[in-house]
């Protein structure tokens, strides 16, 4: 199968100021989409725009919103129609985590979580499926976790977010199988960004992939057609998120609290922090 034209195309692409939807923004760029690029730092947005638009001659349209509030979809959809724009892919990617035993968190930054990890993820995947299955030659990528595949203790919200993420997104892929659309629930491992910056204990032991790593493997699954619903990036990662599927959910509670609880208190666990993030 041939790859993806991305070549009169303009893709959507949330949590583009760093990270991995910048390393996607890029990419995606450099195949000859035009991007729209959300966040919150608008600076941040309009430096990767003028490097998009100056090395890759594509149009980078950067937009600030903040996804905690409430009917982001709609916002963002006025935006774009303000602008003119068509828009024929989406890569759902902003996101953030929070940890520790759930009756320490604080409450509204778990509400803050779910609005944007999940509540604006659906809202805004509403807001454009209309489009992108009547243009069917564009992806809705949505970034969950290799967290999503077993409960996080000390990362309760997060890990259930991410579920939900690859829950929803597994079943759009099937809805969408006849449109052209390719869908596609991405989960990364561990990754060298600025996800850790939020997290109370700061970033877990393990091996790192780099944003580039995760996004070519997105964009190689994608190239491949709509064949999977979803795919984990990173060999040590996929086989970490498999093996749920040989315990019980007791045993795999059981083992994901001690191997997270490891990978930050004894500094000395390796690769424990595989099922994390
Ligand atoms: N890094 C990892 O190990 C890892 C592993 C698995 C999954 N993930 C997932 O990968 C995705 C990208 O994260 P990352 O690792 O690239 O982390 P990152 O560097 O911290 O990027 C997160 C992005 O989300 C945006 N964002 C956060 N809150 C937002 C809000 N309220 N409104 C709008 N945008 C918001 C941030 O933009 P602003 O701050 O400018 O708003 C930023 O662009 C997330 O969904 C994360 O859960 C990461």
């Amino acid at each position: 199968m041939a790859d993806i034209d991305f070549t009169a195309q303009t893709t959507i692409v949330t949590g583009a100021s760093s990270g991995i939807g910048a390393a996607f923004a890029r990419a995606l760029a450099k195949r000859g989409s035009d991007v729209i690029l959300v966040a919150r730092r608008l600076d941040r947005l309009r430096e990767l725009a003028n490097e998009l638009e100056r090395d890759h001659g594509v149009r980078a349209t950067p937009i600030a919103l903040d996804l905690s509030r409430r009917g982001a979809g709609q916002a963002l959809a006025g935006e774009v129609a303000a602008r003119g724009l068509t828009v024929t892919g989406l890569v759902n990617n902003a996101g953030f985590g929070t940890d520790g035993p759930f009756h320490e968190e604080d409450p509204d930054r778990l509400q803050d979580e779910i609005a944007v990890d999940v509540a604006n993820l659906v809202d805004i995947s509403r807001a454009f499926i209309e489009p992108l299955r009547q243009e069917g030659r564009g992806i809705l990528v949505n970034v969950a976790s290799v967290a999503a595949y077993a409960p996080s203790p000390d990362m309760a919200v997060y890990a259930a977010c991410k579920a939900f993420v690859l829950s929803f997104t597994e079943a759009l892929w099937f809805e969408s199988r006849s449109s052209g659309l390719r869908v596609l629930s991405l989960a990364p491992g561990l990754t060298r960004t600025e996800f850790f910056d939020d997290l109370s204990g700061g970033a877990y032991n393990g091996s790192y992939q780099t944003p580039e790593q995760v996004v070519e493997t997105g964009m190689r699954s994608l190239d491949r057609g709509n064949r999977r619903p979803s795919i984990v990036s990173g060999r040590g990662n996929a086989l970490a998120a498999g093996l749920g599927r040989f315990f019980t959910r007791r045993s795999a509670v059981l083992l994901s609290g001690s191997f997270g609880a490891r990978s930050r208190d004894t500094g000395a666990a390796g690769r424990a922090g595989a099922n994390r993030m």
